[in-house]
């Protein structure tokens, strides 16, 4: 019998506490921290019913009185009442038992036990543990179904009223940890039941499908669909034959009683472990990093359960839970392509790779190494990346090397680098979520980063962090921060090196922090001299007294975390904007504390690690310089190969190269670069020169229309590996499936090539791969497996004993003499300006449900029937002036391509400005935007475009469909469950208090 885990990093039992306060436990002196919930303390002595009880996360319920004991003579419940000094537990006593016991009879009345047919009875169902726990024979207050209907309305999981205890923790996920404020329950009602929007349908309402509600029901009253007749031996039946079962088990029950019944369902539990498999993973989306198990059956997968993972403890967006169908698509690459005429043909392993290695080896030899290069996917694992790139330095023998993070992290990269030495984020994310003030600059950071999210809107809803948002969009975060205000596009460097000298000139630098720690002061003083506050209102067109509250704000913040994405990263000064970021947190000492710093916001689930890995055309593995002679002979010892002298280009150089004739061949896995670079006209006519061609995916991507081979490769799910998150956070994936048909884990077919190509390699496992890596990457020098076995993690850099740093700084600055260094910046306007031709501002960025432009998502079929068409976002303003409504189509012309897209209006845009959400695979926003890049490290300036629409006369339907959570949705936010609101009920008394009274359920 096992209850769902507890605590994050554990097996479920808390962690035993060392210092605290003597408290009495049936008569055991136990110590306890003063102030933690009495249900934490009980539970670390011994097993007490908590069903509505979750986690610390979670916080105290107080709706289902299964927990209660005796405190000092008083039944209280031990997951209200807080540890205090010698106080007196007595759990075991037989008032404290029955009121246990009748609270649980309560429950009963409300949900029917059907467990040997029920798909939730997979051994960790809380209503049926604890029947068994409390060893319950028979039912005092007869199940009464509740008179609604079933809800299957949502795509992805149903809601069952009749089933439902009301216990509150699928409220109290959606209210106080997801923060999507959508569920209530609606006490009141002569039938209370769970409310979404106050009473509307799933579908339809402003539920986000995070599932984080699903995760935390403890029965079965809300079900993933996928779920739904599958994962019992009998739960597939029809549902006549279902009920006639139950109705044979209700029958017998007065006479057997529950103990034999549920007997025979704990047997079928330990059945269906036979048949699921549950495996550890890591999230193939975003760089939040959440990991969960995925429970499978066959390959059929059934669902996500979030455990106790690092950076999501059990929370996910709607892609981590449900967004798992392209994984079995039939669109799966199966078997390797080789061109033929216009299409392609299947070939075999043996006759691919053979064309593959005769192709390279021919260029090399007649062009050189650097005729050739290697693209890297930061979808792939650390260990397939890392064989990429070693694939490259040592088998080609060139350092043309990229991977997709210069298309959006490169700039934040070099901005640390420059200023404090690291390229990632300074702490993790429980550290912003402590901070006293979040500051989200260019991230719309519920849509990229939605788990991350939660915590911020959390601390902001519950604990009274500030939040600012500067965003020319008005988004999820910046309609809930305290102050919105929207920069001119491009201009973010001047307000953010503002508030650097406001904090100078007002006495609100942390002059010690400055005096210790950080070098280059006073050139940087002198650098501020143009930036004053009136200069940055009038070039970046905010009103001047926003930015002074906005300065003061941060002057009274105890701490201030910045949080920073594509906003800032795709514009032609990116790595300046990332760096004048570093110096304002330098400047107000939020660097070496654990709260406050800098937050790049990484995209890819292992953007991270593609960088930490080497994929990059002038650092190997740990970002160690190619062009250092000593480094350069550390690998080539390692490697027992010479190394080229020279950084080799980047992918925006390849392009180039390979139009100037420079460039012949490319090996690319995992990465669309047609859709994914800027300018994909531009990126198209490059590779239609290319020689050869040659692309690994796991779908055919229309960059694989320009390829001469094809590889199947094999998605997370099929192989085992690590992840780097954007907390730097190291995680293990393990193999939940066999790999599809004839494909195969990347770093399998980049050994075979290498191998056929004489490199004599012979990786059994990613471990072995790791180990080198870890070898001669001080950065990774400690990350073992086995030190990430399961749900285990290491923040890097990782120590040779395994110590890792959630926190970076602590110690100083990662510079020979451990100080920071303030980066001087000048600024210019940026490149694309509207004109009288081309009247509008373009922006653009990600969508919650699709990920990037949908290779995946789109094979997801409950997010296609949320949001199957993409669409270009137009103000309420620009709409009225040139008589458009949602749904009209329209023709959007750049200077550099032009597309056709559906209107929606919407508030989120601002006069002028359209924003167009990645998710489609027609037509990407890139055939719109230029080949202009950041000058240090040509990130494409994605958000530097400006178009003009025509307004055609064809209207269609709305391109939000109804089911959409923005479509018509209306959340209801409240603090919590509001069990008082239950309390209040006639028919409500405390168990044990006085005689029981079941919540009326109108029969
Ligand atoms: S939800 Fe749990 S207690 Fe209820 S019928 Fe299913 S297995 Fe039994
Ligand atoms: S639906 Fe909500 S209130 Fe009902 S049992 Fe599940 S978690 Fe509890
Ligand atoms: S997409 Fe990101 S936020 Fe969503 S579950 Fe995956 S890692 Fe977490
Ligand atoms: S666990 Fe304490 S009231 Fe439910």
């Amino acid at each position: 019998m096992k209850n769902p885990p507890r605590h994050p990093g554990t097996d479920g039992s808390s962690p035993a506490i060392k210092d605290g306060v003597e408290i009495l436990i049936d008569g055991k002196k136990v110590l306890a921290a003063e102030g933690e919930l009495l249900v934490e303390a009980i539970l670390r002595e011994k097993e007490i019913p908590h069903i509505c009880y979750h986690s610390p996360l979670m916080g105290p319920i107080q709706t289902c009185d299964t927990c209660l004991v005796e405190v000092d003579g008083k039944l209280q419940r031990s997951c209200g009442t807080k540890v205090a000094a010698g106080m007196r537990v007595v759990a075991e006593l037989e008032r404290a038992q029955k009121a246990r016991s009748d609270a649980f009879d309560v429950i009963l009345g409300n949900h029917m036990l059907y467990c040997t047919v029920c798909d939730n009875n997979n051994e960790n169902c809380r209503v049926h543990n604890t029947a068994l726990e409390l060893n319950v024979k028979h039912q005092e207050h007869p199940f009464t179904p509740k008179p609604y209907e079933v809800d299957m309305s949502n795509p992805f999981y149903r809601y069952d009223p009749s089933q439902c205890i009301l216990c509150g923790q699928c409220v109290q996920a959606c209210q106080t940890v997801e923060v999507n404020e959508t569920l209530s329950i609606g006490w009141e009602l002569e039938h209370p039941r769970v409310l979404w929007d106050g009473g509307m349908q799933i579908g339809g309402s402003s539920c986000v499908s995070c599932g984080h509600c699903v995760t935390v029901c403890p029965c079965n009253a809300l079900m993933e669909k996928s779920m739904l007749g599958e994962a019992g031996f009998m739960s597939g039946l029809s549902k006549t034959a279902l009920n006639k079962m139950i109705d044979v088990v209700k029958a017998v029950e007065p006479e057997m009683g529950y103990g034999a019944i549920m007997q025979v369902s704990q047997t079928e539990a330990i059945m269906r472990e036979e048949r699921i498999k549950k495996t550890k993973t890591v999230c193939t989306y975003c760089g939040v990093g959440c990991s969960y198990d995925v429970w499978t059956k066959d390959r059929k997968i059934l669902k996500i359960v979030p455990l106790h993972g690092d950076a999501n403890e059990i929370s996910t967006c709607v892609k981590g839970k449900f967004g798992w169908d392209y994984v079995n698509s039939k669109d799966r690459l199966q078997k390797p392509l080789i061109r033929e005429g216009n299409g392609f043909r299947e070939a075999t392993w043996d006759e691919a790779l053979t064309l593959v290695t005769s192709k390279l080896g021919a260029i090399k030899q007649q062009y050189g190494p650097d005729a050739l290069s290697v693209i890297i996917s930061s979808k792939c694992t650390n260990e397939d990346g890392y064989l990429m790139q070693k694939f490259a330095r040592t088998v080609l023998g060139t350092n043309n090397i990229d991977n997709c993070s210069r298309y959006c992290q490169s700039p934040a990269t070099t901005g640390l680098f420059r200023t404090v030495g690291y390229g990632g984020d300074s702490g993790g994310i429980e550290n912003i979520a402590k901070s006293g003030l979040v500051l989200i600059v260019g991230s719309q950071t519920a849509d990229s980063h939605p788990v991350l999210a939660t915590r911020v809107k959390r601390a902001h809803k519950l604990h009274g962090q500030r939040l600012i948002v500067a965003d020319p969009r008005e988004h999820e975060m910046a309609h809930r921060a305290d102050i919105h205000f929207r920069p001119r596009p491009g201009t973010d460097l001047v307000w953010i090196s503002a508030m650097s000298r406001y904090m100078l000139d007002n006495g609100h630098a942390k002059q010690e922090f400055l005096d210790k720690w950080v070098n280059g002061l006073d050139e940087y003083r002198k650098s501020l001299e143009p930036f004053t506050m009136e200069y940055a209102a009038k070039t970046c067109d905010v009103p001047l007294e926003t930015l002074e509250k906005v300065a003061k704000e941060l002057a009274a913040a105890r701490s201030i975390a910045v949080l920073w994405a594509m906003g800032i990263t795709q514009h032609i000064r990116a790595s300046d904007g990332s760096t004048a970021i570093s110096n304002l947190l330098l400047i107000t000492g939020n660097y070496m504390r654990d709260e406050g710093g800098a937050y790049p916001l990484r995209g890819h689930n292992n953007v991270q690690g593609a960088g930490d890995i080497g994929a990059a055309p002038n650092v190997y593995p740990g970002y160690q310089s190619v062009t250092d002679p000593e480094i350069r002979e550390k690998f080539e010892k390692g490697w027992g190969v010479a190394q080229p002298l020279e950084r080799g280009l980047d992918n925006h150089q390849m392009v180039d190269a390979i139009l100037e004739g420079k460039l012949r061949g490319m090996y690319l896995a995992g990465e669309d670069m047609i859709e994914a670079d800027s300018n994909s006209n531009h990126v198209a006519s490059a590779f239609e020169k290319l020689d050869f061609f040659v692309v690994q995916d796991i779908f055919f991507s229309e960059t694989c229309r320009y390829a001469d081979v094809i590889l199947p490769a094999a998605p997370a799910l099929e192989k085992e590996g690590t992840f780097t998150s954007s907390e730097r956070r190291i995680q293990r994936l393990y193999q939940a499936l066999p790999e599809l048909g004839d494909s195969r884990a990347d770093w399998k077919i980049t050994q075979d090539i290498a191998n056929r190509m004489g490199a004599n390699w012979n990786y059994q496992h990613p471990s072995e791969i790791m180990a080198e890596m870890a070898s001669l990457t001080p950065l990774y020098e400690g990350v073992r497996y086995d030190r990430l076995e399961g749900y285990n993690t290491l923040q890097w850099p990782v120590a040779a004993d395994g110590t890792d740093q959630p926190v970076l700084y602590l110690d100083g600055f990662a510079f020979p003499d451990k100080k920071a260094r303030l980066y001087p910046l000048t600024f210019t306007e940026p490149t694309e300006q509207p004109d009288s031709e081309y009247d509008l501002f373009l922006n653009n960025g990600r969508l919650l449900e699709h990920f990037h432009e949908g290779n995946m998502t789109h094979r997801v079929a409950g997010i296609r029937e949320e949001t199957p068409e993409r669409y270009l976002e137009i103000s309420e303003e620009l709409a009225a002036e040139r008589g458009i409504e949602s749904g009209r189509w329209l023709r959007v012309t750049s200077r550099h391509g032009s597309l056709k897209i559906k209107a929606l209006i919407t508030n989120r845009v601002f006069g002028h400005q359209v924003y167009l959400p990645h998710l489609s695979q027609e037509g990407p926003i890139n055939v719109l935007t230029s080949s202009h890049a950041d000058n240090a490290t040509n990130t494409p300036a994605f958000k530097e475009t400006a178009v003009r629409i025509t307004v055609l006369p064809d209207q269609g339907v709305n391109p939000l469909r109804p089911l959409n959570p923005r479509f018509s949705g209306k959340p209801t936010p409240q603090t919590g469950v509001e069990v008082e609101r239950k309390w209040k009920r006639q028919d409500y008394h405390m168990p044990g208090a006085q005689e029981l009274v079941q919540i009326q359920t109108g029969h």
